[in-house]
């Protein structure tokens, strides 16, 4: 059995911030962020909170999947920025949806949180474990952001998209690479859990995502190109066999350069970097709802998704859809 995508949903902030906004506010322009990343707006959390935005995108999911909340089995939410340390952002969403019969699992790799998410429901699935679930990807970034350094803070945005899987016999989930290499993980790092303690003198953490922006880039073309090929070439798809190629959005010119790697057009790499900039784990899954919805994917279409960043992380997924 496989784990097939039957339903999505997403939901971004209602406050949007452009980069024109940011340049009242800091050293910068819209220029320079649109030309080396691509993103022109972002949305951020002033009211909403990480659970509440992955409740109402797995609510949208679960009604285009036509599923009750009591029927789901297990819920996995993959996020680096959960309200609370616990209950968990994934408990949460279980209350909150009445899933009374779901084990509700939270799951942290960053901006690979989602892809990482889907690859365990389909190892349950595999298994024979559990036949309905939800996946669903949020981020609030906006929390953990050094709002006092240019560098990064204009890269990252909020909001939530989410997955309704059900067991079916073929298509759904076909094969995945997963990979992570921690000996690199000071390049993209927030540390907002430093020691404290009566015995500790002086307590020092990183409380903001600090990153070497150069270095994750090399790291994320180099990695998401390879794994994309793994997938595809141990299942004998050619990358013109691939409808769509649904990469995290993290920077358009990565997008780009894995596109002239596999040779492919660049209509086949949908983005939303421009209205959404770099949500982390939730960006796989908005990008997913907003192409299930628009109807760019259609049943038998040959899709890959990708994710990468923080840990550091990346892994690549082959489905049938
Ligand atoms: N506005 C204007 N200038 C800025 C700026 C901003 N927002 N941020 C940095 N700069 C300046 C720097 O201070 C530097 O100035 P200097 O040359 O006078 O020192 C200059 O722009 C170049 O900075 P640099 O960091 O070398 O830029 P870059 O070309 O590497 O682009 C990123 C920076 C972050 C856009 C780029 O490295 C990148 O996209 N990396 C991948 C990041 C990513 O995708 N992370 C998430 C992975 S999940």
């Amino acid at each position: 059995m496989n784990a097939r995508i039957c339903g999505t949903g997403s939901i971004l902030p209602k406050k949007t911030v452009t980069n024109f906004d940011l340049a009242e506010r800091m050293e910068t322009s819209d220029e320079w962020i649109s030309s080396r990343t691509g993103i022109r707006e972002r949305h951020i959390a002033t009211t909403e909170t990480t659970a509440e935005m992955a409740v109402s995108a797995a609510r949208k999911a679960l009604e285009e999947a036509k599923m009750q909340p009591e029927e789901l089995e297990m819920i996995l939410v993959a996020t680096v920025t959960a309200d609370h340390i616990a209950p968990s952002a994934a408990c949460e969403v279980q209350a909150a949806l009445g899933a009374v019969n779901a084990v509700a699992i939270e799951l942290n790799a960053a901006c690979s949180g989602f892809v990482f998410a889907l690859n365990t429901a389909q190892a349950y699935v595999r298994a024979g474990i559990y036949k309905k679930l939800l996946v669903v990807g949020v981020e609030t970034l906006s929390k953990v952001v050094d709002w006092t350094d240019r560098s990064t803070c204009i890269l990252f945005g909020d909001g939530a998209g989410a997955a309704v899987l059900e067991a079916v016999e073929e298509d759904g989930i076909q094969d995945f690479v997963q990979h992570a290499d921690g000996g690199k993980g000071s390049a993209l790092l927030c540390d907002a859990r430093p020691l404290k303690n009566l015995f500790v003198d002086n307590p020092f953490g990183q409380e903001f995502v600090k990153m070497d922006g150069q270095e994750v880039f090399k790291f994320a073309v180099k990695r998401v190109a390879e794994s994309i090929d793994t997938v595809l070439d141990r299942n004998h798809i050619l990358p013109s066999q691939v409808s769509l190629y649904i990469l995290h959005q993290a920077n358009a010119r990565i997008i780009q350069t894995v596109a002239k790697h596999l040779g492919e057009d660049m209509d086949k790499f949908p983005m939303n970097i421009d209205h959404c900039a770099n949500t982390s784990g939730a960006s796989v899954p908005i990008l997913l709802d907003e192409l299930n919805r628009a109807g760019r994917i259609k049943r038998g279409d040959k899709i890959v998704l990708s994710g990468f960043g923080g840990g550091l992380t990346w892994g690549s997924i082959y489905m049938i859809w």
